[in-house]
Formats: structure tokens, C-alpha cells, sequence
């Protein structure tokens, strides 16, 4: 979980006393704590037009904040939020048979949904986010965003086993595209994909004859966090969040509106 001694949720209905700036702008990426604080103390940081202050409270929704005349690329009201989903947990927003579900793990407010889904016994990394683009963008195997496996079977794999699992293997929805293969130690195999095919990593280890014991997953794209342990969550850094779109080939909703802003006042400019 984030340090949350004055922390507000940024979506609809956070408190009214609002967040401190330094602390604002250090989980938007900008960089630490303290270095934020030195651009504070270097009056580059202004809110609204006025030179800000260290400590000053800020609306994320309402302020306009910017660093040397550039605007903070925030989009407040899109979340990102990564979870290690426990085992024995069901990635959907509800279930009809009363398990318990990853959404119970965040708060409620602003909604997230997962994005794509870990079958009830796999372990690991899953986002929840209200950002349907990105959702599309992870999810959809036209952009090709690796997700990272570590399994553990009951015996060592041979080498050709490995080849199989990184050649492609024909499943009854087709075959599976190449894909990255390891094994770090006898019986643990770590498998990179960057499809989604139902119950994909499962299926291709039976296929080879190792059936999965326990399966994790430990990243999407560039986002690993091997100290976020089973049922914690935490906030996607805003670099985080660049890096995810970048890892499917575009810009983030707050690069591209910080984008937009600047060519608007360059055409303005220009007239
Ligand atoms: N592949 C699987 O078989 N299960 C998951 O949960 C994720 C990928």
C-alpha cells in the first residue's frame, strides 16, 4: 500500500482538505520526495499561476499545477492500481458463488476492473483501473505486451520441452505464438507470452506433459514489484503508467493532454 498518512483517493468524492503538493507531484513520477520539495523550494512549481508553497494542499481535480511554465501531465481521474492477487481469489467484480474477489482488495471508489483476468488459483500481478484504453491496449494481443510466468511442476523439464513451449504449441483454439522459456532451477519454468488465450500457460504445460502446481505471475510489461506481497495493492507511479502505454506503442492520457496543451500554444502563439 502507498504511505497514507495524508493520502486521498484523487477520484470523485476525496477529501476536501486536498494533498500535499510535494506529495502530489512525487507519485506522479516527477522524483522523490525530496527532490520535489527542492523544486518547491526553487519556486519552479506553480499552482494556479501563483508561486507554490512547501507544504500548500492541493485539489488534483481542480489545480492547475505546472513545472517551469509546463503543465504536470495528470489525468486524475484515471486510476492504476497493482494488486498480487492471493490465490483462491476470482478476478471479476463479483461472483455469483460468494469467493472472494480481487476488486474487495482496493477501495471501492473510483471503480476499477481488472484488467484481464488470472484464473482462481494463479498467484501474482494483476492491474485494476477505470482506464478502458489501457485495458484494451494490455489485454489485446495485436499490441504485444508480455506478461511473465514463473511455474512450478513436478519435475525438471528437457530441453526440448523448453524448445516446445517457446516454438509454439497447437492447442484446440490454435497455436500458441513464440514465446520466451526458461527453467532458473530444476522444476520451476519461467514462461513469457504475450497472448491470452484462456487458461494459456496451464495448457501449454500440460501439453508437454508438466502439469502446473502453482503458477505467478511477476510481470506486465515493464511493471514488476516483487516486494507487493499476496493481498497488498499499491498505485501505479505516473512513470509507470508511460511505460505501459509506451510498452504498447503510445502515450499516456496525460502525456497526450499535456501534449495537446503544449501544441495549442504553439499554434496560438504562431497566429
Ligand atoms: N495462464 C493461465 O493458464 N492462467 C492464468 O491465470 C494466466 C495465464
Amino acid at each position: 500500500m502507498t504511505d497514507n498518512d495524508d493520502y486521498v483517493d484523487l477520484g470523485p468524492g476525496h477529501s476536501r482538505d486536498g494533498e500535499r503538493l510535494q506529495k502530489v507531484l512525487a507519485r506522479l513520477g516527477i522524483g522523490s520526495r525530496r527532490v520535489c520539495e527542492d523544486l518547491i523550494r526553487a519556486e519552479r512549481i506553480t499552482v494556479d499561476g501563483q508561486i507554490a508553497t512547501l507544504g500548500q494542499r492541493i485539489e488534483l481535480d481542480d489545480a492547475k499545477v505546472e513545472i517551469d511554465g509546463t503543465p504536470v501531465p495528470v489525468r486524475p481521474d484515471l486510476v492504476y492500481r497493482l494488486v498480487h492477487k492471493p490465490a483462491g481469489t476470482v478476478s471479476t467484480a463479483s461472483d455469483t458463488h460468494g469467493r472472494p474477489v480481487v476488486v474487495d482488495l482496493v477501495p471501492s471508489s473510483p471503480r476499477v476492473v481488472p484488467v484481464g483476468r488470472l484464473d482462481l488459483d494463479t498467484e501474482g500481478l494483476l492491474l485494476l483501473t477505470n482506464d478502458g484504453d489501457l485495458t484494451h491496449r494490455m489485454t489485446h494481443p495485436s499490441f504485444g505486451v508480455e506478461k511473465e510466468y514463473l511455474i512450478q511442476v513436478e519435475h525438471p523439464l528437457k530441453a526440448g520441452q523448453l524448445r516446445q513451449l517457446r516454438n509454439g504449441i497447437d492447442l484446440d483454439d490454435g497455436r500458441t505464438a513464440p514465446a520466451k522459456a526458461s527453467q532458473p532451477q530444476d522444476g520451476m519454468v519461467k514462461l513469457t507470452i504475450h497472448e491470452g488465450k484462456n487458461r494459456q500457460v496451464r495448457r501449454m504445460c500440460d501439453a508437454i506433459g508438466h502439469p502446473v502446481l502453482r503458477l505467478v505471475r511477476t510481470r506486465i510489461g515493464p511493471i514488476v514489484d516483487p516486494s507487493l506481497v499476496a493481498g497488498q495493492w499499491r498505485e501505479l507511479s505516473h512513470s509507470e503508467v508511460r511505460s505501459l502505454y509506451a510498452a504498447s506503442g503510445s502515450e499516456s492520457p496525460a502525456d497526450r493532454a499535456v501534449n495537446q496543451t503544449r501544441a495549442g500554444r504553439r499554434s496560438s502563439s504562431s497566429t
